[in-house]
């Protein structure tokens, strides 16, 4: 990697897979010299000492982190002057990390916003930064069509599969209205661009996100061993006699998907940005943590452990059983509640114990 002075800037910096791939940069993936500037573009306001990412190791890598971009705003012209102002060496932007995601309650709108945020970035870069050499954005499954019931397409979900999506289907969908944006926007310029395909994304990050499987999990299962007198000093592996059912039924339980951590997913954008030639002209690209996908019931067991629980089956009103794992009762009172209904029951338990941080995971709400 001898080409020095690349500047990577990241939208959405904030979010999931925008945190961890600052994070990367940071601690110099692929190697040191890859990158000699990084910007991190947040919505909401960060600050760095409550990012939890790492100083600049080197005085070779600088990192600029700037907040308050909201990217409904205006047009490309009016971001680019905002960027102009806010970020030193605009100019030198080489790779674009496009990270940010608005969720819309109706799907339709939730395209047409989410396609002008993406095109006031490519706009504003296509004014400020000539030597721009690579775009790249996550999708997900969403975009093979699992929104809709019983799903579209029959498992294992191919790349090609995107180009069959029902029309009524793909317009609530933004990742078309993505490519059909970033192959006309690249046509004639010296950049190109790539897609990447998580299912799950387990990551970290420092202020609550929309889609967070993980913080989901996380907030559950802590005011749930909390309110079951689990205290955090007892929640060591082998001591736990708290039982949790698990929160669905027998279906939910034994479907697959294929989580992928964050850091694996911010890796391969990196990767796929420094290969133009084998990663860009809008190719597609599945990701996961492994070949084989994976159940909740296998990982419930150990996803309750963790916070000093023994994870069971569901309660014995769901049928059948999963694996080998014994029937759970969830206590009166708490029957019926989804864990989304749980934690909104729940919640003040946070800022009581001083956890007021331990925000909106979106998975949450549904
Ligand atoms: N999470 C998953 O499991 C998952 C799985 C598959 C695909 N994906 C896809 O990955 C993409 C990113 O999702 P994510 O999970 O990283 O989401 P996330 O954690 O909610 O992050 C979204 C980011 O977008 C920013 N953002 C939202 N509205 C903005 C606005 N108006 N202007 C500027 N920035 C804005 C957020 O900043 P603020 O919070 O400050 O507004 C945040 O940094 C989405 O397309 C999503 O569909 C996610």
């Amino acid at each position: 990697m001898g080409e020095k002075l690349r500047h990577a800037i990241v939208f959405g910096a904030s979010g999931l897979i925008g945190w961890a791939v600052v994070d990367q940069l940071l601690r110099l993936y692929p190697e040191a010299g890859t990158f000699s500037k990084i910007t991190a573009v947040t919505n909401r306001k960060v600050k760095i000492s409550e990012s939890h990412w790492l100083e600049p190791r080197t005085d070779r890598l600088s990192l600029q982190l700037i907040s308050d971009i909201d990217l409904r705003r205006g047009d490309g012209a009016t971001l680019a002057e905002s960027l102009r102002r806010a970020v030193a060496d605009i100019h030198t932007v080489t790779q674009v990390f496009y990270l940010a995601f608005t969720s819309v309650p109706d799907s339709v709108e939730e395209v047409a916003t989410n396609r002008h945020m993406l095109q006031n970035v490519i706009d504003a870069h296509n004014l400020l930064s000539p030597n721009l050499q690579f775009v790249a954005f996550p999708g997900g499954t969403r975009g093979y069509g699992i929104y809709s019931l019983g799903g579209v397409f029959t498992p294992p979900l191919t790349e090609d599969m995107v180009n069959n999506l029902p029309p009524d289907y793909a317009e609530t969908v933004a990742y078309p209205a993505y490519r059909e944006l970033l192959k006309t926007a690249s046509e004639g310029r010296k950049w190109t661009w790539c897609e990447v395909c998580p299912d799950a994304i387990i990551g970290f990050t420092p202020n609550g996100s929309q889609f967070s499987l993980a913080l989901h999990w996380a907030q559950y299962l802590s005011l749930y061993a909390h309110n079951h007198g689990v205290r955090p000093s007892s929640q060591q592996a082998g001591k736990a006699s708290i039982e949790v059912p698990f929160p669905g039924n027998v279906a939910g339980a034994n479907s697959l998907f294929s989580p992928v951590s964050a850091t694996k997913v911010a890796r391969f954008m990196i990767y796929a940005s420094l290969h133009p030639n084998e990663c860009g002209d809008g190719q597609l690209f599945n990701i996961a943590d492994h070949e084989m996908p994976c159940t909740y019931g296998d990982i419930w067991p150990r996803l309750a452990n963790w916070f000093g629980l023994v994870g069971v089956g569901p309660p014995e009103d769901s049928q059948g059983q999963i694996n080998s794992l014994k029937v759970g009762e969830l206590p009166e009172g708490e029957r019926h509640l989804t864990p989304g209904e749980y934690i909104s029951k729940h919640r003040d338990i946070f800022t009581q114990r001083g956890r007021e941080k331990a925000v909106n995971s979106g998975a949450a709400e549904s």
